[in-house]
């Protein structure tokens, strides 16, 4: 692994999925910014689009705009910061602006800040375009998405776009067209447990093989995930089954059962409750709530129906249009609490 200097990324809105969800000290920094890859070949696994990259990145004047489409945590915006790098070398912060389509939902503020940016200053020599990093484009309606492209159009001759998304059936098909798309795949078990290995080393923290295997085993080849538990594990002490399984406990899934079972037993308000404060307090995402609920909900000892299971599809589709968080879990756990009601209702009947 090639030395890897602290990120100087410029933050535009906050990454909430890296800011909150490990409760290390504050003077602590977090692992997933430490250990962000800095160049192409820092990049773990992901050969396929690390290859095709670096071919673009022959030319990269002719580069075109790209679409990055996968799984959560496995490198999609780090490699666009590394194209960012790899271009522009340390300028690079002066040349790209990030915007996170969650937090910039509304299409007028993206036209804006892209305007302004597009317009802002000279380049230097050997810069050949300015980069916009769309984090999560997939949670832009697609009204907000077709003004996005006619942006796209009015200002690709200073303007290379990369898009990232979850899904890419959810960006719309003259976008797509109009980009190179790559396709993120989960990282695989062997790869993670490596790299784990190596920050454990860096870090001075001993670890068990086994320990290393269930961090991978619960976090199913999302790397963001896979670093704070292992960074939480770490402020326990030694890297082993014990810790890990400590801190999957604390990470919520257990708690996210619980959640279900107090809405189910008609508790709305205090599930409600114990909700809010996982998210804003413990940091979890609300896509990770409905993964975990999903996961509960499908697990045999789990007394659920198939109500609930439509319901949980449901918020997790709503959840992916961008739609408020707050209202769409909340009206979820909702939804158990009448299907609870209605079950021990018709128990008591018979
Ligand atoms: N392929 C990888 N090689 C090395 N580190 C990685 C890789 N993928 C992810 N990471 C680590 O995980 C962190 C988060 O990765 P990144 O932000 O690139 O994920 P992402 O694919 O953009 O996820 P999301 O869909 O949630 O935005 C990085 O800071 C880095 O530490
Ligand atoms: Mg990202």
């Amino acid at each position: 692994m090639a030395d890897r200097v602290l990120s100087t990324r410029k933050s535009e809105g906050s990454d909430k999925k890296e800011t909150v969800k490990l409760s290390v000290d504050s003077d602590q920094l977090m692992w997933v910014e430490k250990y962000r890859p800095k160049r192409l070949a820092d990049v773990f696994d992901q050969e396929q689009v690390v290859s095709g990259v670096q071919a673009l990145m022959k030319r990269p004047r002719e580069m075109p705009h790209l679409l990055f489409a996968g799984p959560p945590g496995t490198g999609k915006t780090s490699i666009a910061l590394c194209i960012a790098y790899e271009i522009m070398g340390e300028a690079w912060p002066d040349y790209t602006l990030e915007l996170n389509a969650s937090n910039e939902r509304g299409i007028e503020t993206v036209r804006e800040r892209i305007k302004n940016f597009a317009s802002y200053g000279d380049r230097r020599e050997g810069i050949p375009f300015r980069i916009v990093l769309l984090d999560e484009s997939d949670s832009m309606t697609s009204d907000a998405q077709t003004a996005l492209r006619r942006i796209m159009e009015e200002s690709s001759k200073t303007t290379r776009f990369i898009l990232t998304a979850n899904y890419s059936s959810n960006i719309i098909e003259p976008i797509q067209s109009r980009c190179s798309v790559f396709r993120f795949s989960r990282l695989a078990e062997a790869d993670v447990v490596q790299y784990l290995k190596e920050i454990c080393k860096r870090e001075g923290v001993k670890f068990e093989k086994e320990a290393l295997e269930k961090i991978y085993e619960a976090t199913e080849g999302d790397m963001r995930h896979a670093l704070n538990m292992l960074q939480a594990a770490s402020t326990l002490g030694d890297i082993s089954s014990e810790s890990v399984n400590k801190v999957t406990g604390l990470s919520g899934k257990s708690k996210v059962a619980d959640i279900l079972d107090l809405a189910f037993q008609g508790e709305f308000q205090d599930a409600r409750n114990k909700m809010i404060e996982l998210l804003q307090v413990g940091g979890m995402s609300e896509h990770d709530f409905i993964k975990f609920a999903n996961e509960a909900l499908t697990r045999s000892d789990f007394a659920s129906s198939i109500e609930a299971i439509q319901a949980t599809a449901e918020a997790d589709y709503r959840l992916l249009q961008g739609t408020n968080p707050d209202i769409q879990l909340s009206a979820y756990l909702a939804t158990l609490a009448k299907i609870g009601t209605e079950v021990s209702r018709s128990k008591k009947k018979i």
